[in-house]
């Protein structure tokens, strides 16, 4: 196949090439009709259709003395499920409390081929004030917020290389634009002066916006409705929570546990779940060995349990693909349209939300009891069964002895059988 000037295709040029080239059938040009975004078009290149991905809701979780409701958007059955389970043991007492003291984003200008870094660093802190200045003139809206760049810090890499970060306050976006923006500009500037600038970038490393949250839950609210004693579990997820220090096996199991809750509220409020990630990573592992993100221990007197997390994050509310697509604005409305600050404090409930309900079923009924009954409804439509004939399919997988997809179409052709008779 020829692909050369695909992307000058308009969109039904591009369907035509395919199916022509045999590569999609008449059934699958019409899902990508109905699945045709003229906003989509717009955003990337050889655009497509859109991979639907469910959005649902948290229905309530208690942060900073707000009721927020959260949309959540992800493809694993179980995480609406657990965050709602975990939100509603949070929400007793005060709920989650947030502290964000700083929200500044980095950008990187590194030069390389310093003949004398340490004269360098000299002069550039010296012109602290003008080259502030001369980023904040590159996006001028910023200032007008009382915002923008704010100060300087530097990086010695090696013998010759320095790199001279900026920090700036984004105000209620997420800041890649702007930073890039000031980045490239600082950087132009050292280049006129004979630097030999190798590249101005923000980094994704959010080391100055790192916000922590905090939540006490009476140890009553984790009994089990098999019986288990609630102390008997808080202790259990306070043990559970320390094998986070110990294994990075475990670590990253719960962190990515984790990153089910925080991935499906930052998809949903249109930001980079990418830059997310790898920032959240990066801090887990920054006192040398991979650890978990949040802590759990009971409190002096046994009626408590504590949990504790903190990670960086940079999401916005405004800029980027946010003010585009509509289905970002309809989840800003639903969760009361929040601020920057307010949007990281709701993902950082609910990342302490999706940990507690992981940890309780780990050491109680264990995962698979809940994950089965939800993945029953995808097993089902797996194995093919129509819209009407996955409740029965449900029900049946769910009182069977195994759930696999075996099980599933052996079920199946039993109800269909049973429907022919
Ligand atoms: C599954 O998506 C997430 C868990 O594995 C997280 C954990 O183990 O803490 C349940």
């Amino acid at each position: 196949m020829n692909w050369s000037g695909f992307y000058k295709l308009d969109w039904p040029e591009r369907i035509e090439k395919l199916r022509v080239a045999g590569l999609l059938d008449d059934q699958q040009v019409a899902y990508m009709q109905a699945h045709y975004d003229a906003i989509g078009d717009q955003q990337v290149e050889n655009y497509l259709y859109n991979f639907g991905v469910p959005t649902g809701i948290l229905t309530d979780i208690l942060i900073d003395g707000h009721h927020y409701t959260v949309p959540m958007t992800t493809e694993e059955p179980s995480v609406i499920a657990a965050a709602n389970n975990g939100a509603r043991m949070m929400n007793t007492g005060t709920g989650v409390q947030t502290n964000f003291p700083e929200r500044l984003v980095r950008g990187q200008i590194v030069v390389t081929d310093l003949e004398n870094p340490t004269v360098f660093i000299d002069d550039v802190k010296e012109q602290t004030q003008a080259i502030l200045k001369l980023a904040n003139d590159a996006y001028p809206s910023m200032l007008a917020r009382g915002a923008g760049a704010k100060k300087l810090e530097f990086e010695s890499l090696d013998a010759t290389t320095v790199a001279v970060d900026l920090l700036v306050d984004p105000s209620e976006a997420m800041g890649a634009n702007v930073v890039n923006t000031m980045a490239e500009a600082v950087a132009k500037s050292f280049s006129q002066r004979g630097y030999h600038v190798l590249m101005g970038i923000l980094s994704n490393y959010a080391t100055e916006a790192v916000i922590s949250a905090k939540v006490a839950i009476p140890v009553d609210q984790l009994k089990t409705k098999q019986g288990q004693a609630g102390l008997s579990v808080a202790k259990a997820i306070a043990q559970a929570s320390q094998i986070e220090n110990l294994s990075p096996y475990r670590a990253v199991t719960a962190n990515k546990g984790i990153m089910n809750g925080v991935e499906a509220v930052v998809l949903a409020s249109g930001n980079d779940t990418r830059a997310i990630n790898a920032s959240m990573h990066a801090y887990a592992s920054a006192h040398g060995q991979y650890r978990g993100l949040a802590n759990w221990q009971l409190d002096s007197e046994n009626t408590q349990l504590i949990g504790q997390i903190s990670f960086p994050i940079m999401v916005g509310v405004v800029g980027g693909s946010i003010g585009i697509v509509p289905a970002v604005k309809i989840n800003q409305a639903l969760m009361d349209n929040p601020t920057a600050k307010q949007l990281s404090a709701i993902v950082a409930g609910v990342a302490l939300a999706q940990n507690l309900a992981a940890l309780r079923a780990l050491v109680s009924t264990g995962i698979q009891a809940g994950h089965m009954s939800l993945q029953a409804k995808s097993l089902a439509l797996q194995v093919g069964a129509e819209l009407d004939e996955v409740p029965k399919l449900v029900d049946a997988l769910q009182t069977a002895d195994q759930m696999n997809q075996q099980t599933a179409k052996a079920l199946l052709d039993q109800i269909r059988n049973e429907k022919d008779k």
